[in-house]
């Protein structure tokens, strides 16, 4: 390990930074010490309707309740917008970049109050009122930022599905959250190719009565159904709506929005995030993380279908009144120095990427980065997955050319938005460690009996108390909220990640210790993935772990039985990928199928996961006790077959 690589922070930089060691230090004291006085403080980086006297009321105990500025009002599309239009309305808010490299576009604070107000119109003559799920299956476009104000605007629920997702996942989560209406487009663009969101939607909502109006944005002008009386197009809903619109008064816990996650088990949950505490922490978090400076042009890669697109591509930026990058397209397309050359057209300053994408472009070598104007840059952020140490001092010498610090950001879907990271005129960088958590997070290990581990040791990671953009419940199930989070270590947040803390106090995230992968960046639950497998005719029974993947962190590997009597061919294997793709999406598809006669299951029936992770990580030495197996013959078979 890397330990004891420590890349100071810079005299340069320390000297202008917006936090420094010392000012971190201040920080984590008081909000320590002092939480309610800390938070008091900060609540005033965003807009009030009226100022929250009540500031922390939380309890990881009993029935788990967790309220921030409870006694708060205000409106997240307020702290976005109307604010900003006498300082800053015609700077540009959104600068989209689009997928092919001839496109662009610049949307001031101005048009984007005005957009908003007449979509949130629009949608308020449709019926949408205060608390109402909308769900937004949209491309990178910026209507998609568009729709998610609009929607708090009128103080709707909004709750995104990725792009990516196929029409049953579309379904499923719609139906969860029964939404009423949806907002969509006719088609999106990805790497020269469209993808159908419309058609899908059109499946999707087959299964959806509770949707009565679909909006649609018109981006590639491709064909598509339009179903007379439940689907309107965005321009000719917007257009003729008056350019002001009331923003509907929000108390600070009433929900913002839902974001589905994979969990362990089961479908993918409705993590909830309110409006107070979370609009706090993306601006707090957006600003020190980044060393955000007004004027400043950020970029984060990330998809508004993800966490990070809606805490770092929306709210934070736009709290803060930043000019923030959102790019349609992928880092290698036409070819691998798109990131690069977008950097230098539009004098990024600040680049918030992922590891796999990092990894991705390694491959191509330093040529494709060394091409393009990169002395824009001053800050570099990582996010979404652990970044191995060669990634990392890759990223930081051949892309930030040792002037950039790296923030390497832990945080989950649950946790709205960064807790574990360098402050970058504040904390030295250790490649491939996250750091030091932010002021007022408070993390901890445990062993697997919940004892408290002390010292430079490894464990599961915990949080031993709440901050202000913490989920507050899994969407209509808060039995499944306590039970996923806070039954594990009883009184602690169980964050699913295991962690190491060195001698020095940093944090070094190990991957997940559950049953989630973590793919590319992006979450898959195993469990999600088997259920697909299993709805097959030919599927008696599956098993997916994760495997090592240089590229992708972790790949998915797929054990699958056959119903008696069906042959193991090729063409199933394909059939099963394809099948997995079409069931819940692109991102889903196994890397890896290996046909499996039997499972190793103890003799009460349950897999043991343990073994099948080894196998598909080809660690065949150590598998460690086999004899509670039911029938120990069947890893010899799996480890004879494996594939790959
Ligand atoms: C992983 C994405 C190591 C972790 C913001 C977490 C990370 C899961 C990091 C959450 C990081 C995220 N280092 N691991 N910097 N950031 N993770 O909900 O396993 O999509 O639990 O949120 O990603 O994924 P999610």
């Amino acid at each position: 390990m890397a330990d004891d690589l420590m890349i100071a922070v810079k005299p340069e930089i320390a000297e202008h930074a917006r936090v420094t060691a010392a000012q971190r230090e201040a920080m984590v004291a008081e909000a320590t010490a002092d939480p309610d006085a800390f938070w008091a403080k900060e609540a005033q980086r965003i807009a009030w309707m009226q100022a929250p006297s009540i500031i922390k009321n939380t309890s990881f105990t009993g029935d788990v309740s967790i309220k921030w500025f409870e006694d708060g009002v205000l409106n997240a599309s307020v702290s976005c917008l109307d604010r900003h239009l006498a300082t800053r309305g015609d700077q540009v808010a959104i600068l989209w970049e689009g997928d092919d490299p001839s496109t662009d576009a610049k949307v001031t604070y101005r048009q984007l109050h005005e957009r908003v107000c007449k979509l949130a119109n629009a949608m308020r003559g449709m019926g949408v009122a205060k608390g109402d799920r909308v769900c937004i299956y949209m491309p990178m476009i910026v209507e998609a930022a568009v729709a998610m104000l609009a929607c708090a605007r009128v103080g709707a629920v909004h709750s995104i599905v990725f792009g990516g997702f196929s029409p049953d996942s579309l379904a499923s989560r719609i139906q969860d959250s029964e939404c009423v209406m949806l907002i969509t487009a006719d088609e999106g663009r990805r790497g020269g190719r469209k993808v159908p969101l419309k058609a899908n939607a059109d499946e999707a909502l087959k299964a959806c009565p509770s949707i009565s109006n679909v909006i649609v944005a018109k981006n590639t002008g491709g064909a598509v159904a339009m179903q007379a009386g439940r689907d309107h197009w965005w321009a000719d809903a917007c257009d003729a709506q008056p350019a002001e619109c009331a923003p509907e008064p929000m108390n600070a816990e009433d929900p913002l929005f839902i974001l589905y996650t994979s969990g362990s088990t089961g479908k993918p949950k409705g993590v909830l995030h309110t409006t107070g505490g979370y609009m706090v922490w993306a601006s707090f978090t957006h600003e020190n993380v980044f060393d955000y400076r007004p004027g400043e042009m950020y970029w984060c890669t990330a998809d508004v279908g993800w966490v990070t697109g809606h805490t770092y591509i929306v709210y934070g930026p736009l709290a803060n009144g930043a000019t923030t990058l959102m790019f349609e397209g992928v880092p290698s397309w036409p070819d691998n120095g798109r990131f690069w050359q977008v950097v230098a057209k539009h004098k990024v300053n600040i680049f918030y990427t992922a590891p796999t994408a990092i990894r991705a472009l390694m491959r191509d070598g330093e040529g494709p980065v060394k091409k393009h104007d990169r002395s824009s840059l001053r800050i570099l952020g990582s996010v979404g997955e652990p970044i191995n140490p060669e990634a990392w001092l890759w990223y930081y010498r051949v892309v930030g050319d040792e002037r950039c610090p790296i923030v390497d950001t832990w945080w989950q879907t649950e946790t709205g938005g960064i807790l574990i990271s360098p402050l970058p005129g504040a904390v030295g960088q250790k490649p491939g460690s996250a750091t030091l958590p932010l002021p007022g997070v408070l993390p901890a290990l445990v062993d697997n009996e919940g004892t408290l581990l002390e010292g430079a040791t490894e464990g599961n990671l915990v949080i031993l108390d709440s901050w202000p953009g913490q989920m507050r419940t899994v969407y209509g199930d808060h039995e499944r909220f306590i039970q996923t989070y806070f039954s594990t270590f009883p009184g602690k947040y169980f964050t699913g990640d295991g962690a190491r803390r060195d001698a020095d106090g940093y944090w070094w995230i190990t991957g997940r210790v559950d049953d989630v992968i973590n793919v590319a960046g992006h979450r898959m639950g195993t469990a999600e993935v088997e259920s697909a497998l299993v709805a097959h005719a030919s599927v008696a029974e599956a098993a997916v772990v994760g495997m090592p993947h240089d590229i992708k962190g972790q790949g998915i590997y797929a054990y699958v039985t056959l119903i008696a009597g069906v042959e193991p061919t090729d063409a199933l294997r394909k059939e099963l990928v394809a099948w997995v793709r079409k069931e819940i999406g692109p991102i889903a598809t196994p890397d890896a199928i290996q046909w499996a006669p039997g499972l190793p299951k103890t003799r009460s029936g349950k897999i043991m996961r343990r073994i099948l992770r080894k196998i598909a990580a080809n660690e065949t030495e150590g598998l460690g006790d086999t004899s509670t197996l039911a029938d120990p013959s069947v890893v010899t078979d799996l480890i004879d077959n494996r594939v790959g």
